[in-house]
């Protein structure tokens, strides 16, 4: 096989992120997490923007550093065109175009679900990590997208189920913001639901057809919960925390299932994958590993520095870009709705 050496940025959203690999394996990976939004209970764009620019040269210079490479020995430089902030995607965009041109190195362009999909085919340097076989299904959970996508290729994928109103991680963190937790809250919600009783509450839970999610009709119910119960008692979400959390994510983790489920009998596949920040969730992985059980999945769960945003996963999606030949133009720009799948 050729060595090949590849430098991801990613930089759609709250995380600016560099990672090198050669081949697949993974040889460094830095991010530097913006710590700027948590007191205002969500990702503020503006300083996003403002945040990756002050952070993007020492995370990819970090990067090369701790992979031992120079920039001369790269042999292209895989970015995130979109979907994500606008702003925040004009950062890494424009850097990679500046990196490209002064080193005169090609650019891929990387679309971000791919990366997160791909994600099951990086490599560690002190061993291989389980690879799915095409085609396979991929359950995509993250805070803006929630899609079920059958995987034929690197470069052939088909949305063949998709939320029609709010993510699953969108769900998560706005149902955590009315109960005061920090941002983002899957992490927390996933910690406070292992105390609580998933039954104690019931909440609403869509009837969609197909394959496609709703994810708006629970969180309403949610909300409705909260804000009956606390006319009631003002202290009424402080003394049920942990059993709402717990209600909450396993009815989510339920929605989840239930569809995947059904699309891998639909389609006749059992290789399943999970990709995305809310496939760092406990419940959904325990969830999936017990049906793949129960329905004879070979079930992938990718390691957990590679379930939220991250540059390993643009290099790896990049990688398989550059091999196809597949050149990104100077003139390129950022783009905020990039859903459509190659
Ligand atoms: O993939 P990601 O890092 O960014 C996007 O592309 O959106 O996903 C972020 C989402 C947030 O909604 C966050 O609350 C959720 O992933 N998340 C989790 C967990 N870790 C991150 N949700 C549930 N449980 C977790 N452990
Ligand atoms: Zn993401």
């Amino acid at each position: 096989m050729d060595d090949i050496i590849i430098l991801g940025i990613e930089s759609s959203c709250d995380d600016t992120s560099a990672a090198v690999l050669h081949n697949t394996t993974l040889l460094s990976s830095v991010i530097a997490s913006q710590a700027v939004h948590e007191k205002y209970g969500g990702v503020i764009p503006e300083l996003a923007s403002r945040a990756h620019q002050q952070n993007i040269v020492p995370v990819v210079d970090t990067a090369l550093k701790e992979a031992g490479i120079t920039i001369d020995k790269v042999d292209a430089i895989a970015f995130t065109r979109g979907p994500g902030l606008l702003g925040s995607l004009m950062v890494g965009t424009s850097f990679a175009k500046g990196l490209s041109i002064s080193n005169n190195i090609p650019m891929v362009e990387v679309n971000h679900l791919h990366g997160h999909i791909l994600s099951h085919f990086v490599d560690l340097p002190d061993r291989e990590l389980p690879h799915p076989d095409y085609p396979f299904l991929c359950l995509l959970v993250s805070g803006g997208h929630t899609q079920i996508v059958k995987v034929d290729a690197p470069d052939k994928m088909e949305i063949v189920g998709t939320t029609i109103d709010d993510a699953a991680g969108e769900a998560l963190d706005k149902c955590a913001k009315v109960m005061g937790l920090p941002y983002p809250g899957g992490p927390v919600i996933d910690r406070l639901a292992k105390e609580g009783n998933k039954d104690a509450f019931k909440f609403a839970k869509p009837r969609v057809e197909g394959f496609n999610y709703s994810f708006s009709g629970l969180k309403t119910s949610f909300l409705y919960t909260l804000r009956d119960q606390v006319a009631i008692d003002p202290d009424f979400i402080e003394k049920n925390k942990t059993d709402l959390c717990a209600s909450l994510l396993y009815t989510v983790v339920d929605i989840l299932a239930d569809k995947l489920i059904k699309a891998s009998k639909e389609f006749g596949i059992r290789d399943i994958a999970l990709g995305g920040g809310v496939s760092a969730n406990s419940a959904l992985r325990a969830r999936i590993e017990a049906e793949g059980k129960r329905h004879h999945w070979r079930t992938f769960l990718p390691e957990l520095k590679f379930t939220t945003d991250n540059a390993a996963m643009i290099a790896v999606a990049g990688y398989y870009r550059y091999l196809r030949g597949e050149i990104a133009t100077l003139d390129l720009a950022p783009i905020a709705r990039y859903e459509e799948m190659v």
